[in-house]
């Protein structure tokens, strides 16, 4: 089953990429905003529940924003809240980041696991980034906010280190380019990289199902596809979007 998200303001809710702390809009309006996509996932039986701890989530944001390195980002707040939420709800023991540039993608997922905004203890939050040089910088960022080494960064491709994960994978993050002519197409070989380690209930975030609607055809019809996963909720509050799907 496909469901869309629309906030009535995705296309002027804007960020400037390299301020990605910049406010946008009053605080009440982005914990409203997200609420009603969590409330939306849950009357879809998506998630359990939509209740995430505020000042959790504060301290989280405050850590990153303060001690990170990150030259651009496309995550906007809105974006940062709702991958944080929905790691927070889920709380997945396993969780794998595919594509994180310089970490805060990965962070914005793992966040709810490790660090001050921490909620529950994860066995295993790792991002995978291709290029050795931003594969660096993001395990340098988080090493400053997880001291356990439960979250860390791995430089290579996305589709080796899920294919070769060993155990369940309850959350799968998809952000990847490409370094190919498959682009952004690469998230689905990501995806059926993993799936069969994936149970029932298991979340899949794909960032851009906005902006990138075309090069992700496939991967969308695939997901939105009842016969591969239970249900696909494409969330438009920001020019980027966020497609949620549940297996
Ligand atoms: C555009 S960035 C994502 C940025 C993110 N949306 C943000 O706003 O911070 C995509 C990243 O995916 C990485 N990438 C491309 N192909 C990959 C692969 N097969 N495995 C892991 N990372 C990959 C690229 O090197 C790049 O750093």
């Amino acid at each position: 089953m496909q469901y869309t998200f629309r906030s009535p303001d995705w296309d002027t809710y804007r960020m400037d990429y390299k301020q990605p702390f910049a406010v946008l809009e009053p605080i009440e309006s982005e914990i409203a905003v997200v609420g009603s996509v969590l409330a939306q996932l849950v009357e879809i039986g998506m998630l359990p529940h939509a209740h995430y701890d505020e000042s959790h989530f504060m301290a989280f944001r405050s850590f990153v924003a303060e001690q990170f390195e990150i030259p651009w980002t496309a995550i906007t707040p809105r974006m940062q809240r709702l991958l944080w939420a929905i790691n927070a709800i889920i709380q997945p023991q396993n969780m794998i980041a595919a594509g994180v540039f310089c970490g805060n993608t990965f962070i914005s997922n793992a966040g709810a696991g490790v660090g001050p905004g921490a909620v529950y203890t994860a066995r295993n939050l790792i991002g995978v980034e291709i290029k050795p040089a931003e594969a660096q910088r993001a395990e340098r960022n988080t090493r400053r906010i997880d001291s356990s080494g439960v979250a860390r960064v791995v430089a290579e491709d996305a589709v080796k280190v899920v294919a070769e994960f060993p155990e369940s994978i309850s959350l799968l993050y998809l952000d990847a380019d490409g370094t190919d002519s498959r682009g952004k197409g690469i998230y689905l070989d990501i995806l059926q990289a993993g799936l069969d380690r994936m149970p029932a209930g298991s979340i899949v975030l794909a960032h851009n199902s906005v902006n990138c609607a075309e090069k992700l055809s496939h991967y969308l019809d695939y997901v939105r596809d009842s016969a591969n996963l239970r249900a696909s909720l494409n969330v438009i509050f920001d020019v980027e979007g966020l497609e949620v799907s549940v297996k």
